[in-house]
């Protein structure tokens, strides 16, 4: 099985991008963290990344042929994207969402999230460990 792990725009600068919030770990780094504790459970992992919102669509779409699970972050677009929230229902397994921060600490336009309307569910503020508890989730959810 493959879990695909969905990162919205300005993700790519992890680890650059206003450290004292994201830190230091760049995205190759979660790759790496989730593709090994992809080996210890059994699955794959295939980390994305866009600046796109249309992108971040078709990844979703394309999951729906060859992800048993999406664990996402979708930056900025989790404010906005109506279209990120479809995708993610028209996909049958199981959606986590991940923030880095936490939103509920910052502005009041971070605190509403579409795609929670579909997730299962949710983790913010737990720097980059969080893609590693969703993906320790996404095993018991498919287990
Ligand atoms: C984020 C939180 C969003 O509000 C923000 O736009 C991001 C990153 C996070 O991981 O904490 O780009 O999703």
């Amino acid at each position: 099985k493959t879990i695909y792990i969905l990162n919205g725009p300005n993700l790519n600068l992890l680890g650059k991008r206003e450290p004292d919030l994201y830190g230091h770990d760049t995205l190759a780094d979660v790759e790496t963290a989730c593709a090994n504790l992809g080996n210890e459970f059994g699955f794959s992992v295939n980390l994305m990344q866009s600046n796109h919102e249309g992108e971040i669509v078709e990844m979703i779409h394309d999951a729906r042929e060859h992800a048993a699970g999406i664990i996402i972050n979708p930056a900025a677009y989790t404010h906005t994207s109506v279209a990120i929230l479809d995708a993610l229902q028209a996909f049958e397994g199981p959606v986590l969402e991940v923030h880095i921060s936490n939103v509920y600490k910052r502005e009041a336009f971070r605190h509403h999230s579409y795609v929670s309307q579909r997730a299962d569910g949710v983790i913010a503020g737990f720097g980059v460990e969080g893609y590693s508890l969703a993906m320790r989730r996404m095993a018991s959810l498919l287990a």
